[in-house]
């Protein structure tokens, strides 16, 4: 009998500290989005050698009564693993006072720096904003509404319209789209160029400030690209000799061209949305004879081997689609039938891209 009490027992407590962990996930996301926001990885990093915590809150311009919170702070990102500790006196010359432990960079904190050119600062910035935030908070209010989404359940409005009346909204947003788009085309033209042969023109459909299509055009000369998206993103924009900005409505009428790109595109969608916008490109492009094909840049999920957050990661996107947008993330399967609905004949995947997959589609 005392056994078993002692095995619920441990179970209660085994629970309890599970739970524990899923309930302060979000100190992981705000303790990194508050270092990101005091600058930590940019001043480590411009010291060039271990920091020590007073040379850091020194930095950071903080009162002294603060070192020790920044020290706390310091603790759970080194646990995270964002910064690593060394000893700051293996450094030659350094003083007597400097003696002790200095943090310097991990590997995934050099994409949180500000003059990193790949960096992920402004998507991480957009996605823990209060706007993007509030709707999580009303989630369980909107399973019982006929909103869309809890989005429109906090704000009352759907993100694209928010962004279109908020001006700091709508730059917040299209900075991370930017950041990602570079981080991904920095692949995309190292790894799969072949993609974009035989190419005269493409349009980037939700091309946001024009990142993407800027790339293309530089890496390939030739190729015209048009980069369509909403008046309130691309009003305003100029081009250049082989890019364009044309504004407009994806589910009205969508420029010809050889190629379309949908980067994000689709999975802000249901499955009818997407099935209206695949019908658009599809009218936009020549015959698979002819050279026509969407390049699409999307999650497919799957169950990856042995790598339980690579799943986790995948399965976070779909709700982030679930509370902000109309969509989700899609298994190959949900894929293929989108394209058969809209009347596209084969398809190619290759998986290149992290979690996300470079799929050709054809007429
Ligand atoms: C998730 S963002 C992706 C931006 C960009 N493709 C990227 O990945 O960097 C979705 C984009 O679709 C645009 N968009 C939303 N509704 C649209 C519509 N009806 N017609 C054209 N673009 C639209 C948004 O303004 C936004 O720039």
């Amino acid at each position: 009998m005392a056994l078993q009490n002692c095995e619920l027992s441990k179970e209660l407590l085994h629970s309890q500290a599970y739970i524990w962990n899923h309930i302060f996930s979000f100190i992981n996301s705000m303790s990194l989005k508050c270092a990101v926001e005091l600058q930590i990885p940019d001043i480590i990093n411009r010291h060039g050698s271990p920091m020590s915590l007073s040379k850091l809150v020194k930095a950071l311009g903080l009162k002294h009564e603060r070192t020790h919170s920044v020290y706390r702070l310091m603790r759970i990102l080194v646990h995270s693993g964002y910064f690593v500790t060394q000893c700051v006196s293996t450094i030659p010359g350094c003083k007597d006072e400097e003696q002790g432990e200095g943090y310097v960079l991990a590997p995934a904190s050099r994409f949180l720096l500000k003059e990193e050119p790949l960096s992920i600062r402004p998507f991480l910035l957009a996605m823990l904003d209060p706007v993007m935030m509030d709707p999580w908070q009303h989630m369980s209010k909107w399973f019982k509404t006929e909103d869309v989404n809890p989005f429109h359940t906090a704000h009352g409005k759907m993100l694209w319209d928010l962004a279109s009346e908020e001006p700091k909204l709508n730059q917040l947003f299209n900075e991370a789209m930017a950041s990602d788009a570079r981080l991904v085309m920095s692949v995309v033209l190292e790894h799969c160029k072949g993609v974009f042969d035989g190419l005269d023109s493409l349009v980037d459909v939700g091309g946001g400030d024009g990142t993407i299509a800027k790339a293309i055009v530089e890496g390939f000369h030739g190729i015209k690209c048009i980069c369509f998206d909403l008046p309130h993103v691309v009003g305003g924009l100029v081009g250049s000799k082989n890019l364009s900005f044309v504004c407009g409505d994806m589910f009205e009428v969508i420029p010809n061209a050889d190629a379309i790109l949908l980067k994000w595109i689709l999975h802000d969608w249901s499955d009818d949305e997407c099935v209206k916008i695949l019908k658009q490109c599809k009218k936009a492009i020549p015959s698979k004879e002819n050279g026509g094909k969407l390049i699409i840049i999307e999650m497919v999920v799957k169950v990856h081997k042995d790598e339980n957050k690579l799943l986790e990661t995948q399965l976070f996107f779909d709700m982030l689609m679930l509370t902000e947008v109309k969509g989700k993330e899609r298994s190959e399967e949900e894929w293929v039938k989108l394209f058969v609905d809209a009347g596209f004949s084969d398809y190619k995947i290759t998986p290149v891209l992290g979690l996300r997959s470079l799929i050709e589609v054809y007429p």
